[in-house]
Parts: structure tokens; sequence; C-alpha cells
């Protein structure tokens, strides 16, 4: 796949326009056009990758197709972090025992996937108290101006704004704080979470400039693959989320075969054969005409070709002129091939917690033991006394 090559590297990892991120009583840095070219030297295993996963309902598709997937992929080369975010899930209110047996499936999820938990550190975030001791002082550290503009708050706390809780309206700060507690550099996830890594590079940025230390790098998000936004299988304008109240929108890691012919077969799709292949672009991508035009068809064309690891250009030139039915019967085969085995694989280690649960334990504390050193360093720089 390819993963990790600079090449692949997504570009939206560009310095951040946002000129406050800058300003701060410490001295002025030179500034830097490219914030990551020190990084650029750096032997793939001098880069660190982290990622988060919230255990706040099941997991789908996109998060497949979008993070997991990727996770599994950038261990062969990198030293990789990947966290069940169970303190992001309670910023809207959970159950305890279902929020205990989501972090399960969670877990669950990374293993069946195929992440290595010898190679790899899986731990949930609750266990290890440095990310929310640092996430304390970004609170200090960003700016109320910059999270008015999350757009995830907005669509989250919806009309009721006055009702979100704080947690919800300062997660972010934990969000950066779950990867600079690490100092990790790279972050593969789905677009949706783009905007939170852009407020992440301004928090580390100000940091540094406040206290006028070059301490926390800049990182870059890896936004990577075919489907880095899965759409609903209702609604070819929303994303597939594990919010959603309809579960018809989404095929969950865990839904059986006749389940998931039943979603696809019932999937939204439009009354016209499936395109030509002038609706692909130079660069392998749909066209936004297409993309607007026909947004149901370009998501279950995309969520295909995805899951087969081949390009749209093959995809649509294979059915070419087809109506919908024998797509979906095909999409559904894959799916089924390529999931049905996690699935079960997950469900079988839900239901023996001893597996799981050890290797979250140990994670934590080989996690801890890397954030350590790094809150250590914090707590001075910013002037908190210890011992
Ligand atoms: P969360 O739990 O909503 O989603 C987990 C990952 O799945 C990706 N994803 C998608 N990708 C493509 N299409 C979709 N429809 C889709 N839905 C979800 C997300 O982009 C994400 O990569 N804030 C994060 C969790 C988090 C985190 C972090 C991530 C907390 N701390 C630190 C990275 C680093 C979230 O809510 O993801």
């Amino acid at each position: 796949m390819g993963m990790g090559g600079r090449r692949n590297l997504d570009r939206s990892g560009q310095p951040s326009d946002n000129p406050d991120a800058r300003d701060g009583p410490g001295p002025r840095r030179s500034r830097r056009r490219d914030p990551v070219h020190h990084l650029r030297f750096l032997h793939p295993a001098m880069k660190r990758i982290f990622s988060g996963v919230q255990p706040s309902g099941n997991l789908h598709l996109g998060n497949y197709l979008g993070a997991i997937r990727n996770f599994v992929a950038l261990q062969a080369d990198f030293d990789c972090i990947y966290c069940v975010v169970d303190q992001h899930a309670i910023t809207l209110w959970q159950d305890p025992a279902v929020l205990r047996q989501r972090t399960r499936e969670v877990t669950a999820g990374y293993l069946a996937a195929g992440i290595d938990p010898k190679t790899s550190i899986i731990f949930n975030q609750s266990q290890v108290a440095a990310h929310s001791q640092l996430a304390w002082v970004f609170n200090c550290v960003t700016r109320i101006g910059w999270l008015n503009r999350m757009t995830q708050f907005k669509d989250k706390a919806g009309k009721n704004r006055e009702k979100a809780s704080s947690g919800l309206y300062v997660y972010p700060n934990l969000m950066a704080a779950d990867i600079l507690v690490y100092k990790a550099t790279h972050v593969p996830v789905g677009e949706d979470q783009k905007q939170h890594l852009e407020l992440t590079r301004d928090i580390a940025q100000k940091f540094n400039n406040d206290y006028g230390v070059e301490f926390f790098p800049i990182v870059e998000p890896l936004i990577q693959g075919a489907a880095t936004r899965v759409m609903s299988l209702r609604d070819g304008a929303k994303k597939m989320s594990s919010s959603d109240p309809s579960d018809a929108a989404r095929i969950n890691m865990t839904d059986d075969a006749d389940t998931v012919a039943k979603k696809v077969r019932r999937a939204t799709s439009d009354s016209e054969l499936l395109p030509d292949p002038s609706v692909v672009t130079g660069e392998g991508q749909f066209t936004a005409a297409f993309r607007e035009a026909r947004p149901e068809a370009a998501n279950l064309m995309t969520i295909f070709a995805a899951l087969t690891d081949r390009s749209l250009a093959e995809v649509v030139a294979d059915y070419e002129g087809k109506g919908f039915a024998d797509f979906k019967k095909a999409l559904t085969d894959v799916a089924v091939a390529r999931l049905g085995p996690m699935g079960e694989e997950m469900k079988r280690m839900v239901s023996d917690t001893g597996y799981v649960d050890q290797v979250l334990h140990d994670g934590a504390e080989r996690a801890a033991a890397r954030a350590q050193p790094i809150i250590d360093e914090v707590y001075d720089i910013v002037g908190f006394l210890r011992h």
C-alpha cells in the first residue's frame, strides 16, 4: 500500500495560517514555512504515530477504512501507539457498563484488524493520567476563539449549546494532549479529524512560543487511502457515523453476512446506470460534479474500491453501464469477505475479556512509561514544582 512513504503523506499538513498560534509572551522563534522540515531527514524509526478511536458506539466501516486499516499498515515501519479514548467518549453521557463493553470492543477491533499489541502499544486513555494532566495545561494555552471555530463541537452540541458539557467544548485540547504527551509526529485519521489536528499544531506552536522552547513537534495528519470519508448508506450527504440513529446507515464491523447484505441492498442509490470512466479524474478521484450529482453512487463505488484495494478507474471500468443490483451483490460479497472474519474474531475476544483486559493493562503501563518523562518536562517548563 506504500504506507508511510513520504509522497503518500497528506499535504493538508501545511503551516497553519492562524496568526494567534504564534502570539505569546515568549521569545520569537524564526518562522518556518515548513514546520516538519526537521522530520524530512529522519529515519522512519524517528517518526512516532499516535491515533485513537472513541468507544462511543459500534465500530463501523468508516472507522475501518478511514483509520484502523491504516493503523495496521503503519506498524510495519513506525513506532505506533493506538488508544481507545474513553475519556473523550464521556463528553456525551455514556452508560458505564456499556462504556466498559465498548472499550473492550474497540480494543478487540484493533486486534482483529491486525494491530500487534507487542509491536504497537494499545491501551485505554483513562489508564494513563498524563493525558488529562497535559490537557489541563492545554486548556490554559488554547484560546477560546480557536475552540469556537471547531465544527465538530457545533455539530455535536447542535442547537442546545448551553446544555452541552464543557468537556465537549474543550475536547480538542484533550485530543492534542493525547498526541503530544508522546511527542507523536504523525497522526493517521479520517478526513473529519483534520480540523482538530490543525488545532493541535496551533497548540504545540503556541506552547513552544509562550515558554520559549522547541518542545512539542508540529504534527502531521496522515489522511490516506481510497476512503477517507465514508458516507452514510442512507444519505450520501451525511458521514457514516456511530451516532447515526439509524443502524441501517452504517455497516458495523460485527454485522453478520445477512445484515450486511440487507443494508447494502437497501442502501440509497439512484435510478441511473453506473457511470463510464469519464467521471474519474487523472488523479484517480471522482470528479466533483459526479460526487455532487450522484453522491450515493460515488460512495458505494469508493467503498468497493477501498475494500478490494483497487483503483476507482478499474472499478468504474468493470461496472460501466450496469445497474445497481449486480454491483450491490458484488459489494456485499467483498464487504462480507473482508469484515466477516474480523467481526467473528471481535465477538470471540469480547466474550473472553481476560485477553483484551491484559492487552490494555500492558499497553497502559508501556504508554505511561513513555508519557511520564514528557509530562515531567512540561511541568518543569511551566513552573510546577515537583517532589
Ligand atoms: P472517532 O472515534 O469519531 O473516529 C475514529 C477514527 O475513524 C475515522 N472515521 C472515519 N473515517 C472515514 N469515514 C468515516 N465516515 C469515518 N468516521 C470516523 C475518524 O476520522 C478517526 O480517525 N477525536 C477522534 C478520536 C481521538 C483521536 C485522538 C484521534 C481522540 N484523540 C488523537 C487521533 C489522535 C474521534 O472522535 O474519532
